[in-house]
């Protein structure tokens, strides 16, 4: 079998090469054309995936992709996935993580309907929840540009395979983390700052809203529910999380008092941080998960966020002796 992974150097996009070379799978990973490469995550592997470049801006350049790596089955994983940027650069945004999703289609379309094809679709679509918790009939209500962006993400794949018959799967995962997240996103901020506090490098910690809550998971848990998806004898739409929801606080908490330090005296609450419009609570209903996919999640929120504070005190240290 032969995965074809957008976004593979991103985390979830690292997790899932090493998962499908681990299946057997020959993995290529599209990446797109920079001056300074950014292998950082997949420099463990680097050898054993074979990367391409395209871009999910050109649509030629995705056609020659498919055709020249003769994919089975194609992860869209490639995004502007960071929430805030997403108010500072709308379009830009609208156009990778919205039509890039459409040219992606247009490309199987085109070269090989029988590709089978995993969307990586946002719990950030449910935004202003009208359900709690959220399930695969829940409806939309997304409250950033990235939201509405990933909500046509969401129905241009379900289109598609009404339109076309193309196996298109929608996975909506709730936020997922790991030592290798992006250092913007809440969670590692607070594991990488929470390393340094302990060491002597930072004095304090600025976030933004501490009330916000969602259900985190661990990266690594989530992408067997991608492989799952595309595994099924028919293709259909997956609510991917743990069930369980908990502050930006009980997180800070739990990080600062892994390294024995209280919070209070180390975290601020600033404006800045703080969002236009702000998505208040995740929570998922996996269900259907569970049930169909036979999935369910082994890390726990606790041992999830030490997890993380333990890879950036390694981290830390690391730097140190260097
Ligand atoms: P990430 O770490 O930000 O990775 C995003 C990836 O997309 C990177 O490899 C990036 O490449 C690539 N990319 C961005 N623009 C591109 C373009 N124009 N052409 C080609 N590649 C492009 O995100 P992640 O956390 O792994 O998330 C993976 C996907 O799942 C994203 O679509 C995200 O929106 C979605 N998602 C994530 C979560 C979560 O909690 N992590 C939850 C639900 C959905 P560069 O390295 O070149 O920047
Ligand atoms: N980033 C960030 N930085 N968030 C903060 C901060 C801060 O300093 N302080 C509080 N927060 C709050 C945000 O307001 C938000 O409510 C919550 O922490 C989580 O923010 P992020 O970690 O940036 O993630 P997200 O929930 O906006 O988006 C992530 O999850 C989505 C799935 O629900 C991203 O991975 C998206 O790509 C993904 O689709």
């Amino acid at each position: 079998m032969r995965a074809l992974i957008t976004g593979i150097t991103g985390q979830d996009g690292s997790y899932l090469a090493d998962f499908l070379l681990g299946k057997g799978y020959e993995v290529y990973g599209m990446v797109r054309r920079s001056s300074t490469e950014s292998f950082e995550r997949i420099n463990h592997i680097i050898d054993k995936v074979t990367l391409k470049q395209a871009d999910l801006l050109d649509q030629l350049s995705l056609i020659e992709l498919i055709k020249d790596s003769k994919p089975d089955e194609i992860y869209n994983l490639g995004a502007q996935s960071f929430v805030p940027t997403s108010w500072n650069q709308p379009v830009l945004t609208g156009e990778f993580t919205a039509l890039g999703v459409t040219r992606v289609l247009e490309a199987i379309r085109l070269v090989n309907p029988k590709i089978k094809f995993y969307q990586a679709s946002s719990s950030e679509m449910f935004g202003k929840v009208r359900a709690v918790p959220q399930n695969e009939s829940t409806p939309f209500h997304p409250r950033s540009p990235y939201g509405v962006a990933k909500a046509y993400g969401h129905f241009i794949t379900v289109n598609y395979r009404e339109s076309y018959d193309i196996f298109a799967c929608s996975g909506i995962l709730f936020n997922h983390e790991s030592p290798r997240r992006g250092k913007e996103f809440v969670t590692r901020k607070i594991t990488s700052e929470v390393a340094k506090i302990k060491l002597g490098k930072a004095k304090k910690l600025y976030l933004g809203n501490l009330e916000a809550k969602r259900d985190w998971g661990f990266a690594g848990d989530y992408v067997e529910a991608m492989w799952l998806m595309l595994q099924q004898a028919q293709a259909d739409d997956f609510v991917i999380g743990t069930g369980e929801t908990h502050s930006v606080k009980e997180f800070v908490e739990i990080a600062f008092d892994h390294v024995g330090l209280d919070y209070k005296k180390y975290v601020e609450s600033k404006k800045e941080f703080f969002r236009p419009a702000e998505v208040d609570l995740l929570v998922a209903d996996n269900t259907k998960a569970k049930k169909v996919l036979g999935w369910q999640p082994k890390v726990s929120f606790d041992e999830l966020v030490k997890m993380m504070v333990d890879a950036d005190l390694k981290l830390q240290e690391m730097a140190r002796v260097a």
